[in-house]
């Protein structure tokens, strides 16, 4: 996830450029830069680091003009640093990208060997290449763009200037982000509406396949099959507040709703879909050789490591450990040379989490890093590196990220099984088949948010929450009672249904509200028992179960039906009502949701 601003009018383009960076930093802010035309020459300003850090560039090294084109970056491709860090230039094209180009590294080998040079590690800076390359051959802006994107698999939203044509902008996208603007002084485009706000309040959503021309009073499109497309304009009476979480009260709300793309973010590219196999070119490893598979992480990140557990063992067969973070290194691990250490980290800078890889490589192991953040100190300090591509999480409370681990590890157990031959072509079809379904039934979950609001509203009052699951579910069940104990305060354990007659059923009592993770698989019937066990002492049940399960609703006394999925993809499923249900309990108790007391993103101390 990356923000661009782009604009093109009568006043200086760079304050409304840098002003609209500042707004999209919840975007990325590892790098970014500037382009802007000045007497006729497209000048370059980057950076590494925010856009603070920009500004003073700027200061330092002058540009004005009256069209330009910026980008504040989260990297993927090549690490955060100014060289990386957008616009990319090449003889007349400059560019800024948003997105991930899939097939770069072929499409860069042969530019490569026709002797282009590139300068950065960037999928982005291939675009640049095959604009000039069309407008050398005579080609007009908009038939190079439309060449040189048609080249491409993965998703984009671009700006570009050509020197040759100053005060022009040409922008095109695929399923990122882009909205146009127009208004008195001049003609904007943006990853969000936020950053062009104060200039107009006249927007025009593109679609995907669009290439758009902006010019300082007009904005042309022209539509996937070359003909010129009318968009109707909206006027948008947001407040610039609730711009910035698009609409959203909080930002972890508006990351609740982002699971689906982000959850396609970190697959894309990475299944053949021809073949049903998965690709992790980066884990260049032995996987025929591995011992004994070590999986640690703290919070969040340790119960996608209990997924992740459940995952291998059943698709790969290998044995695999869990352990949280803090505890890993004070109990003399038996990890030695030829064991793995899978670390997951959404921030990559987690000390006891960076603490426990230091000890699995003292111990001999070889270290995998499942991260959000690219270059972050997990994954330089590990052997191998396998991102997540969530985006910048913002609200402390972790969704996506945590949705993009499950994926991820996901992906890392088929790729297990793949090469030790434990899995068979059907079902691997099967599974295949049901990942790639998997977004839209997210999309489908959240939008029935609305009726988690109206479930918390009833349980305004309580003061406990019991949260019960089975098998792959019970680490969502824990998953469930931390997101209510940080966002909302409310005191609320997560245990394996199984347990609850082992100790914890003595905490029932009457109006105890139990939030059951009872879907439709093979342990449907053994749940159903618990939750019984529970009503029948006064329990009350808040269920997430299966569409068409009608013998629930004759036990619970609320419930939240999901569609059906594979048994190993369910929880990322049944984990968004759970993220929903602590977000409305603690909007209804007028806590803090994006910045809990006593909690702080990145914990980089033991
Ligand atoms: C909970 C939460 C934390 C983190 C934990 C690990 O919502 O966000 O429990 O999961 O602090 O952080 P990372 O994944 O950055 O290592």
């Amino acid at each position: 996830m990356c923000g661009i601003v782009a604009c093109v009018g009568r006043e200086d383009s760079l304050e409304i450029i840098l002003d609209g960076l500042k707004k999209l930093e919840y975007r990325g802010y590892d790098s970014a830069g500037v382009a802007i035309f000045s007497d006729d020459k497209v000048k370059v300003v980057k950076t590494r680091g925010k856009i603070a850090n920009l500004r003073k560039k700027v200061a330092e090294q002058p540009l004005s003009g009256n069209c330009g084109i910026g980008h504040t970056r989260w990297a993927t491709h090549g690490s955060p640093s100014t060289l990386n860090a957008h616009p990319h230039q090449y003889e007349q094209v400059t560019i800024v990208h948003n997105g991930i180009i899939e097939n770069y590294a072929k499409i860069k080998a042969n530019l490569e060997e026709q002797g282009n040079k590139f300068v950065s590690e960037t999928d982005s800076e291939i675009l640049a290449h095959l604009v000039q390359a069309n407008l050398l051959q005579g080609k007009t802006p908009v038939q190079s763009l439309q060449n040189s994107l048609a080249l491409l698999e993965g998703t984009w939203a671009v700006a570009l200037l050509i020197e040759e044509q100053p005060h022009k902008i040409w922008c095109a996208l695929n399923q990122s982000p882009l909205v146009l603007g127009k208004g008195r002084n001049g003609t904007y485009a943006s990853s969000d509406l936020t950053a062009v706000l104060p200039y107009t309040r006249e927007m025009i959503f593109p679609e995907d396949g669009d290439i758009c021309e902006l010019s300082s009073d007009s904005i042309k499109i022209i539509d996937k099959d070359g003909n010129q497309a009318e968009r109707a304009p909206q006027i948008i009476d947001w407040n610039p507040v609730v711009a910035e979480k698009a609409g959203f009260k909080h930002f972890m709300l508006k990351e609740i709703h982002e699971q689906p793309r982000s959850v396609t973010d970190t697959f894309r590219g990475k299944i053949d879909r021809e073949n049903f196999t998965v690709k992790l070119p980066e884990l260049d490893l032995d996987f025929s050789s591995i011992g004994n598979i070590y999986l640690v992480a703290c919070g969040t990140s340790y119960y996608a490591a209990l997924i992740g557990k459940f995952l291998i063992e059943r698709l790969a067969r290998i044995p695999v450990y869990t352990d949280i973070g803090s505890e890993f290194r004070y109990r003399q691990p038996l990890i030695k040379q030829g064991d793995l250490l899978v670390s997951i980290s959404q921030s990559g800078e987690t000390a006891d989490t960076l603490a426990a890889v230091k000890e699995a490589q003292k111990r001999g192991a070889k270290a995998v890093s499942i991260s959000n953040v690219l270059n972050s100190q997990i994954p330089r300090i590990s052997q191998f590196q396998l991102y997540t591509h969530a985006g910048p999480e913002i609200g402390v409370a972790s969704t996506k990220a945590f949705t993009a681990q499950i994926t991820a590890l996901l992906l890392f157990a088929l790729k297990l099984a793949q090469n030790r031959g434990t899995l068979q072509r059907k079902f691997r079809e099967e599974l295949i088949q049901e990942i790639l379904a998997l977004p839209s039934l997210m999309h489908q979950v959240v939008s029935h948010a609305s009726h988690l609001n109206v479930i918390a509203r009833r349980y305004g009052n309580a003061r406990d929450f019991l949260y019960i699951g089975r098998g792959i579910n019970y680490p969502i069940a824990l998953e469930g009672a931390l997101k209510m104990k940080e966002i909302s305060y409310i005191h609320a354990e997560g245990y394996p249904a199984g347990e609850m007659k082992h100790g914890p059923i003595a905490l029932i009592e009457d109006g105890l509200p139990t939030v059951v993770i009872a879907t439709k698989n093979d342990l449907y019937e053994k749940i159903v028992s618990n939750l019984v066990e529970v009503k029948s002492r006064g329990g009350q049940i808040i269920a997430i179960a299966s569409q068409g399960d009608d013998q629930i609703g004759e036990i619970a006394n609320d419930l939240f039906l999901l569609p059906p999925t594979h048994y190993l993809l369910e929880p990322l499923l049944t984990v968004l009502p759970m993220q929903l249900l602590a977000y409305y309990m603690a909007v209804h108790k007028g806590t803090d949701v994006d910045q809990p007391r006593n909690l702080a993103k990145s914990v980089t101390v033991e």
